[in-house]
């Protein structure tokens, strides 16, 4: 006879008037991972969830004492899908972890649900500087960056060079206008100044219009975020346009990240500033690269390392509520105080649940993104209007 006891019966029912999942010690736990595994950026969203599997493989697919099963779903990078699919996952896959996404418009409707519901969240890649100020909750975490962090250092760098004038391209979305917000704020932190911000809207790669303009606005450099297969097409129309030898291209690191290769010649010497880098030589990365190569075929960056460090949290917050995925407190305590073994170096996080991190300065060189310098030292995102405590 199986028996169950009022209290577990009774948690069970309550669970599933909420329409979540009951917790039951043993049982396997679903873990959702909202991805875009199409679209302009589909590699980076198999990168997180190869490197995700990474790590829960080395803890012999178990966290917290239970079997985690990986829900995977194709969010495609578009924002007016996001709420239905979370909701997919909450409801019909009945997830009891969310780990999501790459997309700062997409990552709005797992940052509502994860507050609405308190279910665990942890962003592996979105930038959205809200979800850890403003929208910040007891249950967001996230283990890779502000849109402000990386275009803050490049901005540092660009005005401790002299540069006194520059504009950033981008997307216009939320990842663009804030990575734009701390380029500005690097440069005048400096004594340089953002003059401009030229935009065309999420995905397109109409660059031309934009690159014709450029020379005629009196500026010293252009900084820019673009990222995943799109990146690769504008760093070959810049440089196709003449502009790189009169002008010099830098941005956010994920200009060059992970299609270096594909940018060939055309990003050779780009300067980038990123939390990540090729050849960053701690005994971490080394083992991570070789590991990450071995099961993919492909080379690490830093959509891996925001991955495999979001299964390394979790683990984290897991181990400390005995699997309990709903018990956001001993979770949360555990994973706040928590220092990550990370390939990127380790790095704890900031009161908002932000990594406080080093960002350093790179430059492509022969398909690598070399680091030359520190951008920024132990750069905590400003965090304002977090409200938790
Ligand atoms: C974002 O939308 O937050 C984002 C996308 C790709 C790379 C970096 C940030």
């Amino acid at each position: 006879m199986l028996h169950v006891s009022r209290r577990r019966l009774l948690g069970g029912a309550a669970a599933l008037a909420l329409g979540r999942p009951a917790f039951a010690q043993g049982a396997p736990l679903k873990v959702g991972l909202m991805l875009p595994f199409s679209g302009t950026y589909a590699a980076l969203g198999e990168n997180v969830a190869a490197a995700f599997e990474l790590y829960l493989q080395e803890r012999g697919g178990r966290l917290g004492g239970r079997t985690v099963t990986l829900v995977r779903l194709d969010d495609e990078s578009d924002p007016a899908k996001a709420p239905q699919n979370v909701n997919r996952l909450l409801e019909r896959d009945q997830v009891e972890v969310l780990v999501g996404t790459v997309h700062s418009g997409v990552v709005m409707a797992l940052v509502q649900a994860a507050r609405e519901r308190n279910v665990l969240l942890i962003i592996p890649n979105a930038g959205n500087d809200a979800a850890t100020r403003e929208l910040c909750a007891p249950s967001i975490f996230r283990t890779s960056f502000t849109n402000w962090q990386p275009a803050y250092g490049m901005g540092k760098v660009l005005a401790a060079k002299g540069v006194k004038k520059a504009v950033w391209v981008t997307w216009d979305y939320a990842a663009g206008k804030e990575s734009g917000e701390g380029f500005g704020d690097g440069l005048r932190a400096g004594g340089g100044e953002l003059t401009q911000v030229l935009t065309l809207p999420f995905p397109e790669t109409n660059f031309q219009p934009i690159l014709a303009q450029l020379p005629g606005l009196g500026v010293e450099a252009v900084g820019s975020f673009f990222a995943g297969g799109s990146a690769v097409q504008f760093v070959k129309d810049y440089a196709a346009s003449g502009l790189k030898e009169k002008l010099p291209l830098c941005g956010s690191g994920f200009l060059t990240e992970g299609v270096l290769k594909a940018q060939g010649a055309a990003a050779e010497g780009l300067q980038t500033a990123l939390h990540y880098g090729d050849g960053l030589d701690n005994p971490k990365n080394i083992v991570f690269r070789a590991a990450f190569q071995q099961k993919t075929g492909r080379a690490a960056d830093v959509y891996a390392v925001h991955g495999y460090d979001a299964c390394q949290l979790l683990a984290i917050g897991l181990d400390a509520s005995k699997g309990d995925a709903r018990a956001i407190k001993p979770m949360a305590a555990a994973m706040e105080a928590a220092k990550i073994d990370s390939p990127r170096g380790a790095f704890s996080l900031s009161p908002s649940h932000n990594p406080v991190q080093t960002i350093y300065l790179r430059e492509a060189r022969g398909g690598e993104n070399r680091v030359i310098g520190i951008a920024a030292e132990a750069l905590a995102d400003p965090g304002t209007g977090c409200k938790m405590g």
